[in-house]
Parts: C-alpha cells; sequence; structure tokens
C-alpha cells in the first residue's frame, strides 16, 4: 500500500466546546431581537453550527423550517435549502447568508429540462432528490432526501415508471436497496464522486478496524467498500451505536464538527479525496460567520419562490413529509 501524501485530518475527543467569539454573541443578540431561527446543514462550519438553533440533515430541516413559528428563518445552508423552507412556510422571511451558494447537483437537472423531458416521456413518475430547484420540484410527484429515499421508493406503486432525479449515485443506491428499477438522470454531487477507493483504504490502513460510513452521493465503489452508507443525521445515530471508538466519514468534512459535538468521547477521521485530506463542498463553504450576522443585520439576502411554483413544488414536498412519518 503506497503511502499516504497528506497527513489524515483527526478529530480527536474534545471535553468542552469552544467559547464563543464576539461575532458569535452579536449574532444571539440579532437573532432575538430579530426574533429569528436559525437553522444549519451539518456542513457548515463549525462557528456556524455553534450559533444556530438546529443543526441536522436535510430531511430534519424541512421539518424544522415548517415548525417554525419564529418571524426569520435564516437558513445557514445552500439555495435549494432555503427554497424548500420557503416553500413549506411562506409566511416567514426566510434568509440565506450567501445567495450565490448553489449547489452542482441542482444546477445538473434545470427545470426547463426535465420538462422536456417529461414532454417526451409523459408517463414517467418523478422522484426528485431534495437537492433540486423550486422549478424542479414543482414538476415532480414526490420528494426524497438521503434520509429517506428508500422509505419513499418502496411506498410508490409497483406499476409506476419511476424516474430518479438530479443524482445518479443517490438513485441507484436507492434501487439497489429497493429493487425497483429506475431511470436515472445523469447529475451528481461534484464534492462526494472526488471520494476514491483508493484514498480511503490508505487511510483505513493507518487506522485500521476503524469502520468506514459513507454519504449514498458517493459512487458505487467507494459505497461498496463502507460499512455504512447513510445520510448525514444517520451518521450521528451510527456513530453513537457503533462499537467502534474511531470511524471514518466520507462526506463533506463539517459533518465532523457536528459528530465531534454529538459524540464526543470518539475519534472521527475526515474522508480523504485523491489530492486532499479532508472533502469541502465549496457551495456550503460561501457562508462564513460574517454573513450570518450581516443577514441578520440587514435582513438580507431574502430567498422569495414564485406563488404558483410554490404551490406545486410544496404538494410533493407535503407527500415525502407525509409519507416519511408512515
Ligand atoms: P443530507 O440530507 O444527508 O444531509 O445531504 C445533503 C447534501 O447536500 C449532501 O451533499
Ligand atoms: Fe450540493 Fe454536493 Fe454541496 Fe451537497 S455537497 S450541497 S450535493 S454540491
Amino acid at each position: 500500500m503506497p503511502a499516504l501524501d497528506y497527513e489524515p485530518i483527526v478529530f480527536t475527543p474534545r471535553t468542552s466546546a469552544p467559547k464563543l467569539t464576539p461575532i458569535q454573541e452579536e449574532i444571539l443578540a440579532l437573532k432575538k431581537a430579530r426574533n429569528a431561527v436559525i437553522l444549519a446543514h451539518n456542513y457548515q462550519i463549525e462557528a456556524i453550527q455553534q450559533v444556530a438553533d438546529y443543526v441536522g440533515d436535510s430531511l430534519g430541516l424541512s421539518y424544522q423550517a415548517q415548525a417554525a413559528q419564529a418571524d426569520v428563518i435564516l437558513f445557514c445552508g445552500v439555495h435549494f435549502m432555503a427554497e424548500t423552507a420557503k416553500i413549506v412556510n411562506p409566511g416567514r422571511t426566510v434568509l440565506l447568508p450567501e445567495l450565490d451558494a448553489g449547489c452542482s447537483l441542482s444546477d445538473s437537472c434545470p427545470a426547463e429540462r426535465l420538462a422536456a423531458y417529461k414532454a417526451a416521456n409523459p408517463n414517467v413518475y418523478v422522484v426528485a432528490y431534495i437537492n433540486c430547484s423550486a422549478g424542479v420540484k414543482a414538476l415532480s410527484d414526490v420528494i426524497c432526501t438521503s434520509g429517506n429515499a428508500v422509505k419513499i421508493v418502496n411506498q410508490i406503486p409497483a406499476d409506476k415508471d419511476i424516474l430518479f432525479v438530479p443524482d445518479q449515485n443517490l438513485g441507484q443506491w436507492v434501487s439497489q436497496q429497493t429493487g425497483r428499477q429506475m431511470r436515472l438522470w445523469p447529475g451528481s454531487c461534484y464534492a462526494h464522486v472526488l471520494f476514491t477507493t483508493q484514498a480511503i483504504e490508505k487511510v483505513r490502513a493507518k487506522f485500521p478496524g476503524a469502520p468506514v460510513v459513507a454519504h449514498p452521493e458517493c459512487v458505487q465503489a467507494v459505497r461498496d467498500l463502507a460499512d455504512e452508507v447513510c445520510s448525514t443525521e444517520l451518521m450521528v445515530k451510527f456513530a453513537k451505536e457503533s462499537p467502534a471508538t474511531e470511524i471514518i466519514v466520507v462526506t463533506e468534512s463539517g459533518m465532523l464538527h457536528r459528530l465531534r459535538k454529538e459524540v464526543p468521547h470518539k475519534t472521527f477521521i475526515a474522508g480523504p479525496t485523491d489530492s486532499c485530506a479532508c472533502n469541502d463542498c465549496r457551495f456550503m463553504k460561501m457562508n462564513t460567520i460574517e454573513k450570518v450576522r450581516d443577514a441578520l443585520k440587514n435582513l438580507s439576502p431574502v430567498i422569495d419562490v414564485p406563488e404558483p411554483i410554490r404551490v406545486a413544488a410544496l404538494a410533493p414536498i407535503q407527500r415525502m413529509l407525509d409519507w416519511s412519518k408512515r
């Protein structure tokens, strides 16, 4: 086995959380003054996770967004996530710290292309991974997240001809888990496809016995070597329940902050790519602590969704939220 070209990134057990900085204190005061709630995805930087009222995966965040009573929802994640919050809770002001925080997966399926595909294949039943635009959601039959995709697809009548958009890797994994044949849209997450078996094996050689947990957006070869494939929230559950004290985490590196907070006595090793010891999503990392402060100060940038699209997109999201509870 060739040696590693870089040192692995290792999060060791920590007994106390870092103290809040002045800018974090300022954010907490602004949050109160604005009657705001801060929802943050697991991939956000630690400083943002620390000031959030809720940190979680796309599914948990959708439920939280729908239930939010505050005047303002500051969504620390990427654009499609904030858009989803607006769709399920239109009465609130939804803010995203950085308007350009997009998603390569969402971009790989423009609504116009999906509309053209549906026009040519009118009988397809569209299952859309939540990582897509409001326009794509509006054209879909049901939405899913990585946390509930298997459960959702299992509830679709057997005679439906399923088109899964936009992630071919998640779609392939769901197809393998459910035994359902599906047409797969050829999209992918630019960050998760960077993980390779060769890089992970090199780290595994340094931490023999450490199980590998991987996100289903990874390519099949990586999923195949993993001990567990699951959404980011289920990674927390896996880390709590596994007897292992060292775990290799093959997803965006912000996840390690969440894991260290929830399971402080264990060691987490960042999943590597061929060129780097960890893997940051450049879109998720566009949100900075300063932009979080400024968003609350200026009540901007605001996320809005045209009402006809919002109403059309809400139906498949609500179906997902209902089916997910069954
Ligand atoms: P989760 O829903 O598992 O948090 O995934 C979201 C995401 O963007 C993965 O890249
Ligand atoms: Fe999109 Fe991938 Fe970033 Fe998730 S990690 S937001 S799928 S680009």
